[in-house]
Formats: structure tokens, sequence, C-alpha cells
């Protein structure tokens, strides 16, 4: 593998060895404080982040590696008008690899195409988001120790979630997993999700619209947030954006071993007073994403420790 841009190019046996990497350096952090000496990661943010540009960053700084780049387009040439392929064969260049996030669905894949170096996807409009879906199968794995047998809920915006489409993709190739999709009728998840994925490999699946009726089945809830910036218009967002909101009292019906994941940002739809119940995962998350994007830095730049 010499970019990462869809999720479904690893294998089960592939993320089973990422995560077991990440689980390597959670235990053994200064075996891997030299691996990537000498080499530069290029973050390319056209959209904003807090959590991915910055844990790529930190990740690679934890694998003694350094990094270069911009946080936004406007202090780039794009503001110029460059293209996506010269921006990334310029930068392959400077950089040993690069991690981009782009509003344009298949921009990190076309500049896969042209940097000469790998290029991962850091989150590609309202497309895909792997590294996301790194830190989330991570958590997932510590705190149920499987990835089988579970059924996962997904809550909110599973429209323009990019974390969601590419969940339900990695889940959806282990055994036993079913997916309660909750959401408005008009966020429900793109058709080709149902019809290209889980009706073809007889994944079960259902669409609802009440959390409260889901709740005491689900071994995982995925909450999301409304993705206001996907909108054509601000009234749609007004009228969808609390949809959804985690309370306490919404848990009470929930199994004692539940784990509630966001990808985060948070705006409204988890209450703050669900971060104190142990079911809360979130945070948790954050810090999975950082081992997990080592892993993937040093399986991508072929770095055998
Ligand atoms: N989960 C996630 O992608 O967060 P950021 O937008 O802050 O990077």
């Amino acid at each position: 593998m010499k970019n990462l841009i869809d999720i479904m190019q690893m294998s089960p046996e592939e993320l089973q060895e990422l995560v077991d990497r990440a689980m390597d350096i959670i235990a053994n952090p200064a075996k891997y404080a030299d691996a990537c000496r000498g080499k530069k990661l290029a973050t390319l943010f056209f959209e904003p982040s807090t959590r991915t540009r910055l844990s790529f960053e930190a990740a690679m700084y934890e694998l003694g590696g350094n990094v270069i780049g911009f946080s936004e387009a406007a202090s780039s040439s794009a503001a110029k008008g460059e293209s996506v392929a010269d921006t990334a064969r310029t930068v392959g260049c400077y950089a040993d690899i690069i991690a981009m996030r782009h509003p344009k669905e298949g921009a990190p894949l076309v500049a896969s195409r042209k940097a000469g170096v790998p290029v991962i996807n850091a989150g590609d409009g309202g497309h895909n988001h792997p590294t996301q879906t790194l830190a989330d199968l991570l958590t997932i794995y510590r705190e149920k120790g499987t990835f089988e047998n579970l059924t996962v809920g997904l809550c909110g915006d599973l429209k323009f979630g990019r974390t969601v489409h590419s969940l339900i993709s990695a889940m959806s190739r282990y055994a036993g997993v079913r997916f309660v999709l909750i959401s408005p009728e008009e966020l429900q998840v793109p058709r080709y999700i149902i019809t290209d994925l889980l009706e073809p490999n007889g994944i079960p699946y259902e669409e609802v619209t009440s959390l409260e009726d889901a709740m005491p089945e689900l071994d995982i809830l995925y909450m999301t947030r409304v993705q206001r910036e996907r909108f054509f218009n601000e009234a749609d967002y007004m009228r969808l954006k609390d949809s959804y909101i985690l309370t306490p009292e919404k848990l009470r019906s929930a199994k004692e071993s539940l784990s509630i994941l966001h990808p985060l940002p948070r705006v409204n739809e988890i209450s703050v007073a669900v971060d104190d119940d142990p079911r809360a995962c979130y945070f948790k998350q954050v810090l999975n994403g950082k081992y997990m994007r080592m892993a993937l830095i040093l399986k991508l730049l072929e770095v055998n420790i």
C-alpha cells in the first residue's frame, strides 16, 4: 500500500496489523522515538481541523520526524489558483509523506497520482475520512477486544458525515456486525452504502429515526455532528441541527457495556453531562487517533522496527 485514500484499500488483516502496531507503540513509546528521524511529513489542510492535523503532527514528532505544511487554503498558492495536482507535485519535492484534507471529494486521490510520495486522505468533502476510521477501530478494539458480533448504532448526519461512511465500510467486513442507522429522513446514509455495500453482502441493517427506541440494543453508539458546512441552505441546517442530543436520561435504557463514540468536534449532540459517564469514549478516541496515525506513517514509509 503506497497511499491511504479509502479505508477499503486495507484488508481486515492489514487493519489488525496497524492496531497491533499501535498497541505496541502505546506499550513501548521509547522504541519508536527515532523511527522517522530525518523524515518530513507535510500536512496540507484546505479545510479547518483540530484533531486530524494536530494528531498527524504530534504523531510525526513522536516518531522523531519533522513537519511542514499549511492549515488553510488561503495561506497556500491554491489562493492564486494553483491546482491540487501541482500543489502535490511541488510538496512531493520537499516532504517524504503528505496528509491532505480538502473540501472536494477525490482531491487526495488526484494528489496521490502526482506527489511521488505517499498521500494520506485526511478527509475529502462529505466522502471519506479513513484515518478517523483508524482511530474509531482502535477505540472499538480497546473497549470491546473484538470487531465481531457488535450492534453498531450510528446517529445524526449520516448523509454528509464522511466518518460514518468510512466506518460502515470498515466494520461491514466483520462477522456478526449489525448496523442501526439513526437519522432524520433527510440525513440518511447515501443510497450507495445500502445498494453497493450492505444489501449485496447480506449485512443486517435498519434505518430508524428514534434514538431512544434503538438505545437498548446497541453495543456501540457513534454520534455525529450535523455538518453545517455541507448544507446548501441555512434553514435546513437550523431545522435539523438538534435532531439528536444525547443526555444522561437517554442513556438510562442503554447497556452498561455500551461504548459511546463521536469523531468530534461536537456541537450540541452530546450533553457535557455525558462526559463523566464511563461509557463515553470520545476523548479516548482522540488519543487513539494519534497512535494509529503513528502506525500508519510507519507502514507507508516502510519503516521496520
Ligand atoms: N474528527 C476530526 O476530523 O476532527 P477535526 O475536524 O478537528 O480534524
